[in-house]
């Protein structure tokens, strides 16, 4: 047996549910070609070349789309918008455009879909993708950033989603997060 065969892909999901991560909605395409995402895969890559990565299922419909506008846009949820995160999963049914009904929209520079109230909006042109088995690894290079402050952020744990306040200190945090 190989060594990565001893690992499940049971165990790695459970794994999984322990790495916090704050929540954003990949937005991608115009009109009635709009489609998106919501991800927990967003990391910052390099201050240097304002730059991100985000990984992607190369068989949702935000793939292609991605490949064809070569752009997108990060939108760093709020606390309070977690119905955008549930549209955006496809937990709601809704597919492509449709998505986009329930929030206020607005451009930067690239036409991908910036968030209104969103906590940070990061608008990027697709640099480079790379292909790793059901994934695609998009480095996106930052043309244009909108940053809110006062308002808590919305994270993913264990399954679920949690509420952080603006002005939470380390004590509280447990309080917080209603552990
Ligand atoms: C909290 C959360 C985080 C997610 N993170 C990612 C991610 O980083 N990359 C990804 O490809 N899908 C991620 N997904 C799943 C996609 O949001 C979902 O499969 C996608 O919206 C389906 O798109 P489609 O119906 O347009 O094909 C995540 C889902 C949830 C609920």
């Amino acid at each position: 047996m190989t060594a990565e065969a001893l690992i499940s892909e049971a165990d790695f999901k459970l794994s999984m549910r322990h790495l916090a991560g704050a929540v954003s909605v990949i937005t991608v395409g115009d009109g009635q070609h709009r489609t998106g995402f919501t991800a927990t895969s967003v990391s910052s890559l390099s201050a240097e070349r304002p730059s991100v990565i985000v990984s992607v299922n190369r068989a949702s419909s935000s793939w292609p789309a991605l490949q064809h506008y070569g752009c997108f846009c990060v939108n760093v949820l709020a606390a309070d918008q977690q119905q955008v995160a549930q549209s955006f999963a496809g937990l709601d049914g809704r597919k492509g455009a449709e998505r986009y009904g329930d929030a206020g929209w607005y451009r930067l520079k690239t036409g991908a879909a910036a968030l209104e109230n969103a906590l940070t909006v990061l608008d990027c042109k697709l640099e480079t993708a790379f292909h790793y088995h059901s994934h695609a690894i998009l480095v996106g290079h930052i043309c244009a950033i909108e940053i809110r402050q006062g308002i808590g952020p919305l994270l993913y744990w264990r399954g679920g989603y949690h509420e952080l306040p603006a002005d939470v200190d380390r004590r509280n945090l447990a309080k917080a997060l209603g552990q």
